[in-house]
């Protein structure tokens, strides 16, 4: 089976939903092992809960980002994963770590990329004024939040939302599209050539599968 190694900071709600699709059959799949940069998250508790292996690799343990990122590459490397998921994963990597899992290594974002690269997105799409959010996966290359992007999933702002309920909206599509394009990917239907995203032989179109 495929092996996916997914790398956390926090609440792990995607880790959750890709637990999920592996244990209901739609991600054919091994979630080989789950690393967080944060002790004690409840996403560590969720990966234990369903038997994966859980590691945290404390990033203030290491105070120079390179060696933090090597030992991460390291760690990663030692359980051979086809795919590298970043969910929820709150630390820039150097280009280093990316080019060495280019291709292989995914990324959920919380906008409707290119809009609103970086933190805070859901209150900076309200303070913009947009009538629409959404969330995008990507393909992870070294410019931040710039890799191809593969799918995005689209929500309404309403006029008395606050930035935790815009982003209780975006997640609840993050969860359905995230092990969908995991699924596509160990199939081998997802690729990406040439810094562009390809499904099925068709290069997707900047804003991903529509
Ligand atoms: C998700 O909304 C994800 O899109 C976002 O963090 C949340 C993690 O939730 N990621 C980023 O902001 C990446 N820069 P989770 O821990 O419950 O999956």
């Amino acid at each position: 089976k495929p092996r996916i190694c997914v790398l956390i900071s926090g609440n792990g709600s995607n880790l959750q939903a890709m637990i999920d699709a592996v244990e209901g059959g739609q991600l054919n799949a091994e979630i080989v092992a789950v690393i967080s940069n944060r002790p004690g998250v409840f996403g560590l508790e969720r990966a234990e809960k369903a038997g994966i292996p859980a590691h945290c690799l404390d990033h203030k343990d290491y105070p120079v980002r390179d060696e933090f990122d090597a030992k991460l590459q390291s760690l990663i490397d030692s359980v051979k994963p086809d795919a590298v998921v970043l969910a929820g994963f709150m630390r820039i990597l150097t280009a280093e770590f990316v080019e060495h899992f280019s291709g292989k290594l995914l990324n959920i974002h919380p906008s409707l990329l290119p809009k609103f690269k970086g933190l805070n997105t859901h209150q900076r799409a309200i303070d913009n004024g947009d009538s629409e959010h959404g969330v995008s996966v990507h393909f992870v290359t070294p410019e931040l939040d710039g890799g191809p992007v593969i799918i995005q999933s689209r929500v309404p702002v309403f006029e008395d939302d606050a930035a935790s309920d815009l982003a209780e909206r975006v997640q609840e599509q993050e969860r359905r599209i995230y092990p969908l394009v995991l699924q596509w990917f160990v199939a081998g239907r997802l690729t990406m050539k040439d810094n562009k995203a390809v499904l099925d032989d068709h290069i997707l179109p900047p804003q991903g599968y529509a």
